[in-house]
């Protein structure tokens, strides 16, 4: 649904923050704004704050924040457009879909057709489920299988026979088409070049729903061991792999929950923790989880537990996926269940609080890459070497300086070599890599002391948006002196150039602003850093200006003094030259970034 930019004003400017959340959480008025308990995580006493100001709400505790679309959104697990509908229902403002190019309509048409035609199909589906004496196989399946009616019934599983044209039958007979037949993904053209015939025979179903309970495809499993054992809908103008997690329409409220998720492969491994009440779960169906797949998750869950199979697959698997998770800063946790063991036939077998039990002992991302390394390089002179071959690149990355020589000691303590040894070979692995790619390091990650002062400065960068966020009388000023330039923050940056050049009358400025933000994580910087008055508007002009000039003249500070440093260990042969340069090496990529 396309909404236009006008109706989205109208509805921000009618609809009021506090009103809203008050049907869902109760608030107290305290100074300017309204307490209450958040309502996306558990806490006791109340962190959550809402500006009826502002017209944004942001959580002290848990750090979610954003303007009444944003809490909408996160609150029913919903996207924008319906927290829009909601909003203008409530105000009883008529959204009339606006002027829409004929190519998107025809898409958007396309795509709705897609929707409803998998959802009959998913009906006629599950009815042979209960059909005739085929049907009756696949039941008896399910049952050896274990899973249960209500499960059967509550993700809609079904079956389809073994036929040609179930599907092309029920297709003529609803008249769907030919286009929107072909677009499905559920029937293909005949070699012979007229008519067609169904993707999936004989095989049970599983539906796959996206995030706002669409069907989005399908998968099948034949019932004995023929192959292929698994076939999927291909991609379509509605199912995207890269973005569908099986199950999480379903346990999407209890990932919030429980703060954690696990990832496991397959659809029995799904359904199988799912019925035993471990519900806090998702199947990734044994593609690759990609980054939008995190992204996706990280809406409903902080932390992460990947279960796998221990076979070499499952492992190479969870391998590749940890610097997705990393990148996107959740924690990970991997679970390697015993030989010949997957989620499904584990808890099937023993149970879901040993499946708990079990759970605790989840390996960090260290310690699972350690084990792993160890196990394929075995234990002699040559092996350990190896083992810290390859621990090494994964060692080099932790941004963290404390983090990193703890795993640094324990791995040297484990591998039974010299700290220094270890620490050496993490150096030299750090400064080749910054060599491969010298201006891909982030001044925010940057890995070596300092890291404090950067601390320092990206607090001022914060103070400094939260002014011009509130106070768009003062971006002439940032502008003439370039303050941004100097920001170490490419984020903060980022959010204070679109400021710059939003244009706006400045007594809507904030709302009108947020209204424009794309990303979930800039709406929840964004209502961290203005949920808390920086000044009294009187005030503000020479605050902002002293704040200007405080960024502007510590930056310049430091990189002179870097470069003195630099010069004289040099001359020295200072062993710390390696940090220096390093750092020079982030303050030039810096430079370059903003050029
Ligand atoms: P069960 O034997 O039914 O318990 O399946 P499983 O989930 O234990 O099987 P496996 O570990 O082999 O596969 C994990 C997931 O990968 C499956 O649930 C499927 O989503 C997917 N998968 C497995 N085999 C195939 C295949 O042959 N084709 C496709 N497209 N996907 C497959
Ligand atoms: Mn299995």
């Amino acid at each position: 649904m396309y909404i236009p930019e006008n109706k989205i004003s109208e509805i921000i400017n009618t609809s009021d923050i506090v009103d809203v959340i008050s049907e869902s959480v109760i608030l107290k008025k305290s100074g300017q704004n309204y307490m209450g308990l958040c309502p996306f995580h558990s806490e006791k006493t109340p962190s959550f704050s809402v500006s009826p100001q502002k017209q944004i709400f942001h959580c002290f505790g848990c750090g979610v924040g954003g303007n009444v679309f944003s809490f909408l959104m996160k609150y029913n697990s919903i996207t924008f457009p319906e927290s829009v509908k909601i909003l203008a229902r409530k105000y009883n403002i008529t959204i009339e879909v606006g002027n829409i190019s004929p190519e998107k309509k025809k898409i958007l048409d396309l795509k709705e057709g897609l929707f409803r035609l998998n959802k009959k199909v998913m009906e006629y589906f599950v009815n042979l489920l209960s059909q005739g004496d085929q049907g009756q196989i696949a039941r008896q399946y399910f049952i050896k299988r274990g899973t249960t009616d209500k499960i059967i019934k509550e993700f809609n599983l079904g079956f389809v026979p073994d036929k040609w044209d179930s599907l092309v039958e029920f297709y003529r007979k609803l008249s769907i088409p030919k286009n929107v037949a072909e677009k499905s993904g559920l029937v293909l053209p005949k070699k012979s070049g007229s008519g067609y015939y169904d993707r999936f025979r004989n095989r049970i179903i599983f539906p796959i729903f996206d995030i706002n309970m669409q069907v989005a495809g399908f998968g099948g499993r034949v019932m004995d061991d023929s192959l292929p054992k698994y076939l999927n809908s291909p991609e379509t103008l509605i199912y995207n792999k890269s973005r569908i997690l099986y199950g999480l329409h379903a346990s999407k409220n209890y990932c919030r929950q429980k703060e954690h998720v696990y990832i496991v492969e397959g659809y029995f491994d799904f359904l199988s923790l799912y019925q035993h009440g471990v519900r806090n779960v998702v199947a990734s169906l044994g593609t690759a989880l990609t980054q939008e797949h995190v992204r996706l998750l990280k809406g409903y869950a902080k932390k992460v537990i990947l279960v796998f199979d221990s076979d070499d697959a499952g492992i190479n698997a969870a391998k590749r996926s940890i610097d997705i998770f990393i990148n996107e800063g959740i924690e990970l946790k991997i679970l390697v269940l015993p030989q010949d063991k997957d989620p499904d036939s584990f808890i099937m077998e023993y149970g879901k609080e040993t499946f708990k039990q079990k759970a605790l002992q989840a390996l960090s991302i260290m310690q699972f890459l350690t084990v792993t390394a160890i196990k394929s390089h075995g234990n002699s002179i040559q092996g350990r070497v190896a083992v810290l071959d390859e621990m090494k690149l994964y060692l080099s990355k932790i941004q963290d300086s404390a983090l990193r020589s703890l795993h640094i000691k324990e791995l040297a303590e484990k591998l039974n070599v010299d700290e220094k040894a270890v620490l050496e070979k993490v150096r030299n692995e750090h400064l080749s890599s910054m060599e491969r790619k010298p201006f891909l390091i982030n001044a925010d990650e940057s890995t070596i002391d300092g890291i404090n002062e950067i601390h320092e400065s990206v607090r001022r960068e914060k103070q400094m948006i939260a002014m011009m966020l509130q106070y768009p009388e003062i971006h002439k000023e940032i502008k003439e002196r370039k303050v941004l330039d100097f920001f170490y923050s490419e984020s903060l940056k980022k959010i204070g150039r679109k400021a710059l050049s939003f244009d706006c009358d400045k007594d809507q400025f904030l709302s009108q602003f947020m209204a424009n933000v794309q990303t979930n994580e800039e709406m929840e910087v964004i209502a961290s850093l203005v949920i808390t008055d920086v000044s009294d508007v009187k005030e503000v002009y020479d605050k902002s200006v002293f704040l200007m000039k405080r960024i502007i003249n510590l930056r310049k500070k430091k990189d002179n003094t870097l470069t003195k440093k630099i010069k004289n260990a040099e001359k020295n042969c200072d062993s710390d030259v390696f940090e220096l340069l390093a750092k020079k090496q982030n303050e030039i990529r810096q430079l370059h970034n903003e050029n």
